[in-house]
């Protein structure tokens, strides 16, 4: 049972496929006190490609009570209007530092940021989208140079947040989700007829009743939309 009760939740990066549908499964639950939403177009918002901004960020931020349950459904594949690479040929030194910035260290100093705003023991759940390929032991294909070494990045912190997190609130709990391939602005370009898709809320969904019945684990535990476990 990782979903606390009666828990307040804040949803960063609403605006998105994955994020909007959490926002509206969380609302669904019975659990459920609030929901606090947090993007780009909110007031006050974030630009995750400009991480050294966010110490302000919680003076304008209004939640009704510390929270218990914290999802972060942001992340870019496309950057500077290119698509993943093919090879290294390709490799582009702003688009790697870009991939970086938003899929790893915008989320982590975000993180670092909204830590006074969440509860300090108890049942906590901190639910990051991350994505298989950033997993090396799975990188069959190779390829999405930027995408995969920055998911793998943010792997990494998630894992040294969730032990520096647990030594203080042993029940705190970080998970690196893969929310399979689900139709959304970022996934589109590259899904092909032949691609097997779920929609966003057939993802959220599941990956709600799974992450529910997952173990208290030490450190972070890397799972798919259906709680399967994924190799670091
Ligand atoms: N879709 C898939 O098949 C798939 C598979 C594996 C992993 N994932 C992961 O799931 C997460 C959500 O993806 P999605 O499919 O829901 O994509 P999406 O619909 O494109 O949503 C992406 C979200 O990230 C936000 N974002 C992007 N760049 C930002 C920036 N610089 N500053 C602030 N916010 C920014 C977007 O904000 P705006 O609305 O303002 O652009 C939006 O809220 C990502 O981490 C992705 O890597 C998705």
């Amino acid at each position: 049972m990782l979903i606390p009760d009666d828990f307040h939740a804040l949803v960063v990066g609403s605006s998105g496929a994955l994020g909007g549908a959490f926002v509206k499964h969380l609302r669904m639950d019975r659990r459920c006190q609030s929901v606090s939403e947090l993007s780009r177009t909110t007031n006050p918002g974030f630009d995750l490609s400009r991480p050294e901004d966010f110490s302000d960020l919680l003076k304008g931020l209004e939640m009704p009570a510390a929270l218990s349950l914290i999802v972060d459904a942001t992340g870019a594949l496309s950057l500077l209007g290119l698509g993943p690479e093919k090879s290294l040929r390709t490799l582009k030194a702003a688009q790697l530092r870009l991939a970086m910035d938003v899929n790893a260290i915008g989320p982590m100093l975000l993180l670092s940021a909204l830590m006074p705003c969440i509860k300090r023991s108890g049942r906590v759940l901190y639910i990051k989208l991350s994505a298989r390929v950033g997993s090396i032991s799975d990188n069959h294909k190779g390829g999405w140079y930027s995408y995969r070494s920055s998911k793998a990045a943010l792997n990494m912190m998630l894992q040294s947040a969730a032990l520096e997190w647990q030594r203080t609130n042993p029940a705190a709990q970080v998970i690196a989700l893969q929310p399979g391939t689900v139709y959304s602005r970022l996934s589109k370009d590259f899904l092909h007829a032949s691609t097997t898709y779920v929609t966003a809320d057939e993802s959220v969904q599941s990956a709600l009743l799974a992450l529910d019945k997952l173990q208290v684990k030490t450190g972070a535990q890397f799972v798919d939309y259906r709680g399967k476990s994924i190799p670091w």
